[in-house]
C-alpha cells in the first residue's frame, strides 16, 4: 500500500498535526446534522459508551453534558457497561468509536437497540457497523487515521460530544461555534511552535519508569487518556487519577524515583480545582516526588520551584481546553517513545480496531 506520509517520520505525529483540521471539519457541520439526534436527546435518559481512548472521549462527554447543558448522563467503559447499566425505550444511547468496529462497544449497542433505546454513534469510518447501525449516525470526518494509537480522531471526537452538548444547551438555536474556531487556530501554533520544548521534556525524563497522570474535573478524563497514550506507545508504567483521588492511598508511592504529570486547569476558569490540583501538587513535592506542569497563565503566587518542568500552553476557552491538554499529552507520549526507540505506529501487542470478545 503506497504510503502517503511525506516528509513525515511517523503517522502519529502526521495526525497529531491534523488535529486543527479535524476540529474545523466539527465546527463546519451543520446545525442540521445534530438536530434530529438533539431533539431526541433532550427528552431522553443520556448514556455514554465507548472502549479505550474512546471511552475517556466519553468520559469527557459527561463532563460536557452536566456542565454545559445541565444534564445526568451514563457513562461507562463498552466492557463493564451491562454489568452496571440497562437501557430502554426513554434512553439514548451515544456510542463513540474511531473504528465502528470494536467488539465491546457493538454489544452494548446491540442490547441498548434490543431494549427500545435509540442509538447516536460517532465514528470516523463511514459505512461502519456502528454506523449502520445507528438512529443518528454522526461521521467525524477525520480523514483516515492510520497510526494504531488515536490521536486526531480523539481530538475530533472530543469536539462532536462537546457540540452535542453545546446544541442541546442551545435549545433548537444553532451553537456558537466560535470557540472550536478559535480553538484550531491554537492547535495549529501548540504543535508547529511548542512540539520542540514538549520533546524536550519527554526526552530528558523517558528513562523514569514510574508515572502519575493527574487531573481533576475536565482534565481527569485527559489525564487518564494521556496516561493510556503514554503507556501505549512508550511501554512505560503509569497510573491515572483524578488529583482528589492521591491523598487516599496512592500518595504512599511517592519518592524522588516517581514522576507525575500534572493537567493543570487555568486559574481563571476553574479556580476551586486550580487551588485543588496545586494543593496535590504540594503534597507530592513534600514526599521527594517529581512534577512535570502543563497549564496556563500560573498566577504570579504559584509557588517557584513547585515543578521540576513546566510547559506553558496557548490559552483558549474552558470547554476547549482539554483539547489542548489532550494534544500536549499525546506530544509528550510521542517524542519520548521515539527516543526510547519504540515501534510508534504500531506498538506490540495493539491492534487498530479490537474486534474479538
Ligand atoms: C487508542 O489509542 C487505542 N488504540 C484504543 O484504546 C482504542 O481507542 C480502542 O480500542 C477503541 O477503538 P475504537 O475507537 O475504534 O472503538
Amino acid at each position: 500500500e503506497a504510503s502517503d506520509l511525506g516528509a513525515w517520520p511517523h503517522y502519529m505525529i502526521k495526525e497529531i498535526n491534523e488535529a486543527a483540521d479535524a476540529v474545523r471539519n466539527v465546527a463546519a457541520m451543520s446545525h442540521e446534522t445534530f438536530a434530529p439526534a438533539v431533539e431526541r436527546l433532550a427528552d431522553s435518559d443520556i448514556a455514554l459508551v465507548g472502549a479505550g481512548s474512546s471511552h475517556y472521549v466519553c468520559m469527557l462527554g459527561q463532563y460536557f453534558f452536566h456542565q454545559i447543558a445541565g444534564r445526568r448522563a451514563t457513562c461507562h467503559s463498552a466492557d463493564e457497561f451491562m454489568n452496571l447499566a440497562r437501557l430502554d425505550a426513554d434512553s439514548i444511547l451515544i456510542s463513540i468509536s474511531q473504528s465502528g468496529e470494536t467488539y465491546d462497544t457493538l454489544r452494548v449497542m446491540e442490547y441498548a437497540q434490543a431494549d427500545g433505546a435509540k442509538l447516536v454513534s460517532i465514528n470516523n469510518v463511514a459505512g461502519s457497523t456502528a454506523q449502520r447501525m445507528s438512529d443518528f449516525p454522526i461521521l467525524q470526518g477525520a480523514g483516515r487515521e492510520v497510526c494504531v494509537l488515536s490521536t486526531k480522531s480523539v481530538v475530533s471526537q472530543t469536539a462532536i460530544a462537546w457540540r452535542l452538548a453545546a446544541e442541546l444547551a442551545a435549545n433548537g438555536r444553532p451553537a456558537d461555534m466560535g470557540d472550536l474556531t478559535a480553538l484550531a487556530a491554537q492547535l495549529d501554533l501548540l504543535v508547529q511552535g511548542l512540539s520542540p520544548t514538549i520533546r524536550d521534556v519527554a526526552e530528558r525524563y523517558r528513562w523514569i519508569e514510574h508515572w502519575f497522570f493527574l487531573g481533576r474535573g475536565i482534565h481527569w478524563p485527559v489525564a487518564a487518556e494521556s496516561a493510556l497514550k503514554f503507556k501505549e506507545v512508550s511501554y512505560i508504567h503509569a497510573e491515572a487519577m483524578p488529583a482528589g483521588f492521591l491523598k487516599h492511598g496512592t500518595i504512599s508511592l511517592i519518592d524522588e524515583k516517581f514522576f507525575t504529570v500534572a493537567f493543570i486547569p487555568n486559574a481563571q476558569h476553574d479556580p476551586e480545582s486550580f487551588a485543588h490540583v496545586v494543593s496535590s501538587l504540594h503534597e507530592i513535592a513534600a514526599r521527594g516526588g517529581n512534577i512535570i506542569g502543563f497549564g496556563h497563565d500560573l498566577p504570579s503566587t504559584f509557588p517557584e520551584g513547585l515543578l521540576e518542568a513546566y510547559i506553558e500552553l496557548p490559552s483558549v476557552s474552558k470547554f476547549m481546553d482539554p483539547i489542548i491538554q489532550l494534544v500536549a499529552g499525546e506530544l509528550f507520549a510521542y517524542h519520548g517513545a521515539v527516543k526510547l526507540g519504540r515501534n510508534i505506529d504500531r506498538p506490540r501487542a495493539l491492534a487498530k480496531a479490537v474486534t474479538v470478545r
